[in-house]
């Protein structure tokens, strides 16, 4: 059996971010993962250039059923406080669009900071080491894993969500949330592709790989403007990922195809100038022909020159390329989603510490807890914020 001050389950950002923090203040430090690499979401995070934070980031970047537990940790350590960090070890990194920062290189240069941190702070990290079990001792707590036991006085849980499975991830955390009774809400895949029914699967075959600039927004009323993709599953891209978060089963999502223009205005006055030019012609120059084409063999709209067009039909054009609306079959679940929506209930956690309240000793952090960011860096500044936050009070 070995001794520590603290055991981390999962060497994750979370984890190995809590880790640092907490070896700093002289505890001693084990993280524990059964896998054989360290950070392995992050390695293969933002196409492998990992999108650690954003500079634009806030509380209103992130679901959770108390949309005032993020606001403490993310004040506390904040995304110049990470960009600090990668400074300071001479990270190359860039700005891509909507503040969202990668590195120029690899996303091993993340995990490599983290590792280096742990090690100035005294961590250890054991690889291969699969958590069995926790039990509660009078001392803290027990751990058994597939490599042998361990004891600590604080125990924190960075296991992380559900998402692609192949990666390590695993319902050990909600397990042991719920082993010392605290409530874990239900979970789900987000940040995730859409399937489609047959219908419109067979419909947009053939617009794999086209992508469109568009506005998205899902029942609720949430919005992003960003890229949609057609995939031959279904529909994928940033804006798509970023309303799967706020998508439930049934509903429909409505994507504006031309956001920056107001279609009727335009045909009117394209009318006047260039009447026998066809609809199909004038919109292939603002949206993929391809799109367009099935658009019009499905009689969605109309094949006609623009003089031929009724007031009615430009109006009735304009609301189906304004709000187009897709009902997709459901998504493409854990296996390729970027993060699980839902975890271990916020209620149960102090805002400061992420301890638990009715289980002293008891850490949760990351992606394990029902704190779920949009797409762009979010989701890592969140693991940043909890790690420091637990790790200076674990
Ligand atoms: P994380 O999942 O990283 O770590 C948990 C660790 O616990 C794993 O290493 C696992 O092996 C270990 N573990 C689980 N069960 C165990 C057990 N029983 N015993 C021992 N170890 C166990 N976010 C972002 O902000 N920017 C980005 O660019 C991306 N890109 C991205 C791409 C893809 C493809 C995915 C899947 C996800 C992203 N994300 C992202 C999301 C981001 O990766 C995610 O939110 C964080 O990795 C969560 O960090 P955690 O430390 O909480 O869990």
């Amino acid at each position: 059996m070995q001794e520590f001050d603290v055991v981390i389950i999962g060497a994750g950002a979370a984890g190995l971010m809590a880790a640092a923090t907490a070896g700093y203040r002289g505890r001693s430090v084990a993280v524990l993962d059964m896998g054989k690499k360290p950070g392995r979401k992050i390695l293969i995070s933002g196409g492998g250039r990992c999108n650690f934070t954003n500079e634009y980031a806030s509380p209103d970047n992130y679901l959770c059923q108390n949309p005032h537990f993020v606001k403490s940790c993310l004040s506390r350590y904040t995304q110049h406080d990470f960009i600090e960090l990668v400074d300071r070890h001479g990270l190359a990194y860039h700005h891509k669009t909507l503040g969202q920062l990668f590195c120029d290189n690899s996303a091993q240069d993340i995990v490599d900071i983290l590792l280096t941190e742990c090690e100035w702070a005294g961590v250890q990290v054991m690889l291969r080491s699969e958590v069995l079990a926790v039990s509660k001792t009078d001392a803290g707590y027990q751990i058994n894993t597939s490599a042998g036991s361990y004891q600590c006085q604080s125990l924190v849980v960075a296991s992380g969500g559900l998402t692609m499975p192949k990666l390590g991830a695993s319902p050990i955390g909600y397990k042991i949330a719920e082993q010392f009774g605290l409530k874990v809400l239900p979970t789900c895949a987000a940040l995730v592709p859409f399937t489609l029914h047959d219908h419109d699967k067979q419909r947009f075959d053939g617009l794999s790989g086209v992508s469109v600039d568009c506005l998205v927004s899902s029942e609720d009323g949430t919005q992003f403007r960003e890229n949609i993709l057609f995939t031959h599953r279904g529909l994928s891209g940033p804006a798509i990922l970023q309303i799967s978060s706020f998508w439930q089963a049934g509903q429909a999502i409505t994507i504006n195809l031309l956001p920056e223009l107001n279609l009727a205005e335009h045909i009117h006055t394209l009318r006047e100038q260039q009447g026998q030019k066809s609809l199909k012609n004038t919109l292939s120059v603002l949206l993929p022909k391809r799109l367009i084409e099935i658009m019009i063999a499905q009689n969605d709209i109309p094949d006609k020159a623009l003089n031929q067009l009724t007031h009615g039909e430009i109006d009735s054009l304009a609301n189906y390329i304004h709000q187009w609306q897709i009902k997709p079959n459901g998504t493409e679940g854990y296996r390729t989603a970027e993060v699980t929506l839902g975890g271990v209930d916020t209620d149960e956690l102090s805002s400061k510490t992420f301890e638990a309240k009715k289980a002293p000793g008891l850490f949760f952090i990351g992606e394990v807890i029902d704190v779920t960011g949009w797409l762009g860096g979010y989701n890592f500044q969140f693991a940043w914020s909890s790690g420091v936050a637990c790790g200076g009070a674990a």
